[in-house]
């Protein structure tokens, strides 16, 4: 394998588990020892290749969450145990885990944004002494679209867990299930400190809008908030500019912001 981060190198899918209808979780065999937040460009020779966020990742391994929604995911979802896809990275700036040490951890991740968060998650559950305290707030479309189904539960039993899904079907929730948008828990949040509270929202450009508003409301400041932002992004080393907002490159400077930065690339 490459050390090589502009070269792609040929990975071996070691397990596949689908998540819903539309979203999968690939094992690939590789060493890449991200930073929780960090991504990759995937490839498949013939097809292209799109940024995807890291989910997860061991020394051997890299966890990735993909969701179908156009020609090279589709391909990829066509992928089985055993096949081979193609990857360079990772890139991009991660968490500052550092930052958020002794403090009362806030997660609000919406959607598939709970898989740039999810080794933050494992992280910490690691090492629940050092932090106050983690609530994690996961909101989907419907019960059908809840991610990271066996995660969620085994994280409840050490922390504050809060599921919400916009509507409701068949299909059962996490307990406590809320239904509504993830901004609506947040006024009833315990906070005892909001200065020694920091978050991370992650989710669709709306929702992360609205939910970092929500928090301003309960106390915390611009700058207690980190946000990632997803861009249409090309070549995800800040050579070519697809994904610049002013002089910033999200590829390279993100896709992990602080919100009092963020705030000026999104309004
Ligand atoms: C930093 C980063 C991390 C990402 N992490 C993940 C991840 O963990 N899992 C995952 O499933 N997807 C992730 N994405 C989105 C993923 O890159 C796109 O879904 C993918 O590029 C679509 O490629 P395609 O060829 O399948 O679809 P296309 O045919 O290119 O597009 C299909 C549809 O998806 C929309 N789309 C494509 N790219 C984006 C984007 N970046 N943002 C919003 N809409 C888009 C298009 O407008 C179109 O409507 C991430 C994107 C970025 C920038
Ligand atoms: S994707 Fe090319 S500069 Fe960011």
């Amino acid at each position: 394998m490459s050390n090589n981060p502009y070269l792609p190198f040929r990975a071996p899918i070691l397990s596949k588990t689908r998540q819903t209808a539309v979203d999968w979780t690939y094992h690939i065999g590789c060493s890449l020892n991200p930073v929780p937040g960090q991504f990759v460009e995937v490839s498949l020779p013939g097809v292209g290749e799109c940024p995807i966020s890291i989910s997860d990742f061991t020394p051997d391994s890299v966890e990735l969450t993909i969701r179908r929604v156009g020609k090279v995911t589709e391909n990829l979802s066509r992928l089985e145990e055993a096949d081979y896809l193609y990857l360079r990275g990772p890139y991009g700036q991660g968490f500052p885990l550092e930052q958020f040490a002794g403090r009362h951890l806030i997660i609000a991740a919406g959607g598939t944004g709970l898989a740039p968060v999810k080794s933050v998650i494992r992280h910490f559950a690691e090492r629940p002494e050092t932090l106050a305290g983690l609530t994690i707030l996961a909101g989907f479309k419907s019960p059908e679209d809840i991610l990271f189904r066996p995660e969620l539960e085994s994280w409840s039993r050490s922390f504050d867990v809060q599921v919400t899904v916009d509507q409701v079907c068949d299909v059962p929730v996490p307990s406590p299930g809320h239904v509504g948008l993830i901004t609506a828990l947040i006024p009833d949040l315990a906070i005892p400190s909001p200065t020694n509270t920091r978050a991370i929202v992650v989710g669709p450009p709306a929702m992360m809008k609205f939910t970092c508003a929500e928090l301003l409301r309960r106390g915390l400041k611009e700058d207690q908030i980190w946000v990632s932002l997803e861009r249409r992004m090309s070549c995800g080393l800040g050579k070519c500019g697809h994904c610049r907002v002013g002089s910033t490159h999200v590829c390279l400077d993100g896709p992990v912001f602080n919100y009092a930065k963020a705030r000026k690339l999104v309004d």
